[in-house]
Formats: structure tokens, sequence, C-alpha cells
């Protein structure tokens, strides 16, 4: 039988019908990757998404590559680190001023496995939710002396406790550069920086990588900025182009070839509670956060010895 891209193909294709040949190209991209095998990572990936410039497309990334792998059969664990708790809502998770959430974990009232949910989309993926009492940690935790590690803390725990195995942690963190950014940090072993293609996207760079560099300095040496991942990426326009070839320049090993396209749909999916993945999942935005999932799936042997020669280095 023909399938749905050859149709599409063969109604539009080679007509100089611009439409029709990006729904074809679209849907053969589709058809690609469900016949594609995520490979899995040899230990757990564990990566913090972070920009201190607000609106870039964390909390987008995050939910959309978490729900991309789990859709491929990878384990994924989602840590909304957000009080504005916006990962927590498009992954369809009750966030409430009062619920347990990641705040509970902070102050050592709860376990991750306390506070964690099973997503209703995803069966391998869990999430721990954030709320807007996260809001107040940076302040009521100011005084311990180990502030800066207590995310790191009670994942370790959890991991080692815990009866699954998660092939990715992914930790959406607020546009900051404060303590809850500092405990993601501290948390994991790698940072996927997002870039919105837009005019000052690279400004404010430096800043987020020299806190990086600090973090490195004082906390975990290991720390790797391991992905970078254009955003509203809009073909038509020479300046997202620029944006992608300067980034490429600067950081050619750590950009992904994958850049995700401006789409009305991406941005309709959280206010379903769903990310684009399943909202529209023929769409270029799903098609192209799933293509970006792959190469970092497929990136890991690469990652994970660099981190790995880090490691030893720094003992
Ligand atoms: N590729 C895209 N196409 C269209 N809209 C997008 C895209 N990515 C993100 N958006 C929209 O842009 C806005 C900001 O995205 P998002 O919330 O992911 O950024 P953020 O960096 O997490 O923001 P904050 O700094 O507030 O946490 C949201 O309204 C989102 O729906
Ligand atoms: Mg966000």
């Amino acid at each position: 039988m023909e399938s749905a891209s050859e149709t599409i193909r063969r109604i539009f294709g080679n007509k100089g019908n611009s439409l029709g040949s990006e729904m074809a190209e679209v849907s053969s991209r589709y058809d690609a990757l469900n016949s594609v095998r995520f490979p899995k990572p040899k230990e757990t990936r564990y990566i913090a998404v972070a920009n201190q410039k607000g609106g870039v497309g964390k909390t987008t990334t995050t939910v959309n590559l978490a729900a991309a792998l789990a859709l491929a059969k990878q384990r994924v664990l989602v840590i909304d680190m957000d009080p504005q708790g916006n990962a927590s809502t498009a992954l369809g998770v009750k966030h409430n001023s009062g619920e347990l959430s990641v705040y509970d974990v902070l102050e050592g009232r709860k376990s991750i496995e306390e506070v964690k949910r099973v997503s209703s989309s995803f069966k391998t993926m869990d999430v721990v939710p954030s709320s807007i009492d996260l809001s107040g940690a940076e302040l009521e935790v100011a005084d311990l002396g180990n502030r800066n590690d207590l995310l790191r803390e009670a994942l370790e725990k959890f991991v080692g406790s815990s009866k699954l195995h998660y092939d990715y942690v992914i930790i959406d963190c607020p546009p900051s550069l404060g303590l809850l950014v500092i405990n993601a940090m501290c948390a994991v072993n790698e940072v996927l920086i997002p870039i919105q293609a837009e005019y000052y996207a690279l400004e404010g760079l430096g800043q987020l990588i020299q806190t990086i560099g600090l973090v490195q300095e004082h906390y975990n040496p290991a720390l790797l900025v391991s992905t970078m991942l254009v955003t509203m990426f809009d073909k038509r326009t020479l300046l997202s182009k620029e944006v992608f070839d300067q980034v490429s320049e600067h950081y050619p090993d750590i950009v992904l070839q994958t850049t995700i396209p401006r789409s009305v749909k991406i941005s309709e999916a959280p206010s379903f509670g769903k990310t684009v993945i399943e909202y529209d999942p023929r769409g270029m935005g799903a098609v192209s956060y799933r293509e970006a999932a792959l190469e970092i799936a497929r990136r890991s042997p690469q990652v994970l010895k660099t981190i790995q020669d880090r490691k030893q280095r720094s003992k």
C-alpha cells in the first residue's frame, strides 16, 4: 500500500508547490524516524536545559525531547526546577501550590520516589513537578552548607535505590543563574543550551558559559556543555541562518545539526497539557524534536566518554 508520504509526494511532488513539497519532505522524515532505532546510552545521561535568557525554548525543548525519547522507548525522568511550572503544565502534571513537588525534595521533606508521577502520555516517562512554592526555596535553604547539592544528593539517593534504570534525566531550569540553576548544574553531567534564532541570540551566552565555568571550578569539574540547539528557526529569514552559522562556527562539535522551526503547533501544545509530539505528531515541530533527540542519542558514546575522561582527570 502507498504510504502517506508517497501519496503526498504523488499529489504535490515536483510541481513547484512549496507547501506541498514541504509536506512531502516532513512526511518522509516522519516515516524515516519511525523506522529507526534509538541507541540506548550505556549509562544514564543527566542533562540540565539551561539559559538565563527568558523565553528561548528551555521548557519546550525539555518536554519535547523527553517525549521524543520516551516515544523511542527510552526511560526518562523529567525534573521541573522552575517555580513557573511550565514543564509540569506541558506534561499534564498538576503543580498547584501545596501539591507535592521538587520543593519538598529540596527541603528534605520528601524523596524523589515520593513526589514523582508517571506521565499520563508516556509509560516510560516520570515527572518530578515543580510548584510556585519553589520560589521561596532560594531564601529558605540559603544558610545550609550543602545548599548547592540538595538536588544532587536527592537524585543520587533516588537513582541508587530505584528499581528503574533511567536512560535520561532531563532538568528544566528557570531563566536565572541562581541557586535553583546551580543545584541543577551540580546534579548533572551535561548542560544543553537552547539558543533562540534571533538578533541577540549570542548575547548573554558568555555569562552563561562563565557561570558554568564557576560551577566546574568549585563544585562539578566534569560538567560538560554537551549540546546546543537552535530554536524558533525561521528558514525564510537570513538572520536565522546567520545565528546557526555563528553558533556552528564557535561551537562546531556541540551544536546539533537539527534546528527547531518556529511553529504555531509547538506553542499551542502546552495549553492542551500536551507535548507537540502528541499534539501534532506528523508536523514539522514534532519531527524536528524527534530528529534532535536522535542526534543526542547517537552522540551518547562520545559524550559519555568525554565526561568519564573529565571525571578521571579531576580525581
Ligand atoms: N519552536 C517554537 N515555535 C513557536 N513557539 C515556540 C517555539 N519554542 C517555544 N515557543 C514558545 O515560546 C515561548 C517561550 O518558550 P519556552 O517557555 O519553552 O521558553 P523558556 O526558555 O522555557 O522560557 P522561560 O525562560 O520563561 O522559562 C512559549 O510561549 C513557547 O510556547
Ligand atoms: Mg521555561
